[in-house]
Parts: C-alpha cells; structure tokens; sequence
C-alpha cells in the first residue's frame, strides 16, 4: 500500500532488527535527516529493501570488523544523472529521496555486478540469492532508480532513489533541497560555475563508463579546455607517457577494467609527480581518503556529480596550482 512515507523514519524502524540481525561486530553508522521530503511509498517493503541490502553488506566484511553506512538525503535527478545510473526503468527526472548504503566489504568484481540482480545468483555458503531481485522488484514498482559503485576490497555503496509525486513536492522546497548531495565539505557554496581560465590546456579523463565521459568531456570544454578521453588505467597511462608535459589535469575514474585509478594514480604520478590528478568515485571521500593517505590526489570528485561541482573542482585545482 503506498502512503505518504518518510524515509529517515522508515530507517529509524528498522534499526533494532537490524542490529538484531547482524554481527556485533559490525559498526552500523546511521545519518538520517529529519526534514525529508515524503513519497508514495510501501513502508513494509522499503523495511524489506533496507533489512536486505543491509544484511548482504554486513555479509560483505565476511566476520572482519568494517563499517556500514547507511544514509538518507534528498536529491535531484537530472537527465545527465539519468544516463549513468544502474536501473532507471521509467524513472523520470526530478525530485527525488535517496537511500545510501555502503559497506567497507569485499566487493564486487567488475565480471559480476551485472549479474547480482539475476534471481538465485550467489557468492554466499548459504546464501539463496533472493536478496537483490526483491529488491529490484521493489523499486520497480516505487518508479525508482538503482545506482551502485563497487571495488573488490574497498566496498560496496548501494543508491536507491524514490521519485517524490509532484503533488507531494513542497512549494516552498527546503533550503538545500534544489542543490542536494553536497558531499564536498570542503567546497565553498560560493564556488559557482567558474568557466574563465587564462590559459586552457589539455585535459586527460579516464572513465570505463561512455556516458560519464561524455558529460565529463562536454563540462570540461565548456570551460575552455581540450579533452582527450581514455577507457581503462591501462589506457590512460600510455598516453600520457607519451608527452607528460602536455597535461594540465587528469581525472581518473577509481573503478575501471584492466587498471584502476588507484593504480593508474601512482604510474603518472611516478612520471611527473606535479601533474593535478582528480580521483572520481562514487565511494564518499572519506573511505577513498584511507587509500591515498600515503599519496593523496589534488582532490576527490564525487559521483554522481552535478556538471557545477566538477567545473568547480577544475577551476579550484588549477587555481591552486598556479598560486
Ligand atoms: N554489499 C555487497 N558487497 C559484496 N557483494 C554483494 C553485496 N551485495 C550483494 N552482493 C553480491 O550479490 C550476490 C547476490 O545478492 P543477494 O542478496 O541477491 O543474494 P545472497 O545475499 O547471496 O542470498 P540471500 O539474500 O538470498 O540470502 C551476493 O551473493 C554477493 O555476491
Ligand atoms: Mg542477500
């Protein structure tokens, strides 16, 4: 039955059966704001899509101590966003409620993700592989939009999106409900689309996905620069060995086939250590933050991005190179 739902409130619910259900030592993080916008939603089988995406994250750290998130935040889907999510059957652009839940687990190897969904596949002793296709089955029927990012021995994160109704959608949209997401603390809310640069350059951006290229490479010569695109690490490497001094920033997808931007980050780092390089992730800046600690990156893009936090986030890594 679908009713005017709260999400933060739906999650609040479960906690107890969630705690009951998983592993002590687990350590459950919970970020639920309390002003979100409600949607036409089935509380019982968004208890049943929690208790499920939970417990295959907390089966995730396979008994070793680990971190799972679970967040609730309003968030806009654009038709660029559209493009690059995981299901999106019918989903329309628009206002929508989002639930995040990522695990510090084993991952997901890149040969499988399309396959999880698919009824009784399972990686699990005893697992029935049911978990994932009710899951699919209910945001199905919620309208709404899967997005995943996993990397074997990083972790997992999980978006689910609910479109909220139009006749649900306050007049008076809450402060911060038109710019959501804001997962850059660190990035000035007067750090507007900034598309003056005195001396454009060329841009090197590596990223497995097409569609994510494309926005990146339209945003990016918006601003005046020269985009060269590659698929894999692998690729990205090669050419920018070629002329490395050609390069005013690389950007580099840390999910990628063949070579991942972790791996990629070092070997054109170890080429010329003072080229800008911004790691792109969907994993939230403080997990990434742990596997660059020894060598951290100009800086983080989040994905999803809006087009304005990555021109944003070139004028500011630029501008701090010139200074
Ligand atoms: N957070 C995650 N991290 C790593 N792998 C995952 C995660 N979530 C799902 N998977 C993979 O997807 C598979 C399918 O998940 P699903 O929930 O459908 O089945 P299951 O957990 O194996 O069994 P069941 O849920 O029926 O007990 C899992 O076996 C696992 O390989
Ligand atoms: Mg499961």
């Amino acid at each position: 039955m679908a009713r005017p739902v709260d999400l933060s409130r739906i999650v609040r619910e479960t906690e107890p059966l969630l705690r009951a259900g998983i592993s002590k030592e687990v350590d459950l993080q919970f970020d639920l704001p309390e002003n979100l916008q409600k949607f036409y939603g089935d509380a019982s089988q968004i208890h049943q899509l929690i208790v499920n995406l939970v417990t295959n994250a907390a089966e995730a750290l396979e008994g070793k101590p680990g971190k799972v998130r679970i967040r609730t935040y309003p968030f806009t889907v654009t038709p660029d966003y559209l493009e690059q999510v995981f299901f999106r059957e019918n989903a329309e652009p628009g206002p929508y409620v989002g639930l995040e839940i990522s695990d510090t687990g084993c991952g997901i190897p890149p040969d499988q993700i399309h396959r999880i969904f698919d009824p009784f596949f399972s990686t699990r002793f005893s697992g029935r592989g049911l978990g994932l296709p009710v899951v699919l089955g209910i945001v199905r029927g919620h309208k709404g939009i899967i997005h995943l990012y996993s990397e074997p021995g990083i972790g997992t994160t999980f978006k689910i999106l609910f479109p909220v109704a139009a006749d649900l959608q306050e007049t008076a949209a809450a402060p911060g409900y038109l710019t959501p997401n804001q997962t850059h603390e660190d990035e000035s809310p007067d750090a507007e689309e900034t598309t003056e640069h005195p001396e454009p350059g060329q841009i090197l951006i590596a990223d497995d996905e097409t569609p994510v290229r494309q926005v990146m490479r339209e945003v990016i010569e918006r601003a005046g620069f020269t985009v060269t695109e590659a698929q894999d690490g692998e690729e990205a490497v090669s050419i920018f060995r070629q002329d490395p001094r050609r390069w005013r920033a690389v950007i580099l997808d840390l999910t990628m086939p063949r070579m991942n931007g972790r791996e990629a980050f070092d070997k054109i780092r170890d080429i010329r250590e003072d080229v800008p390089v911004i790691i792109a992730s969907g994993f939230a800046a403080q997990d990434i933050d742990l596997q660059f600690r020894d060598r951290p990156p100009s800086a983080f893009l989040q994905k999803p991005f809006r087009t304005r936090d990555l021109s944003a986030l070139i004028s500011r890594v630029l501008s701090s190179q010139d200074a």
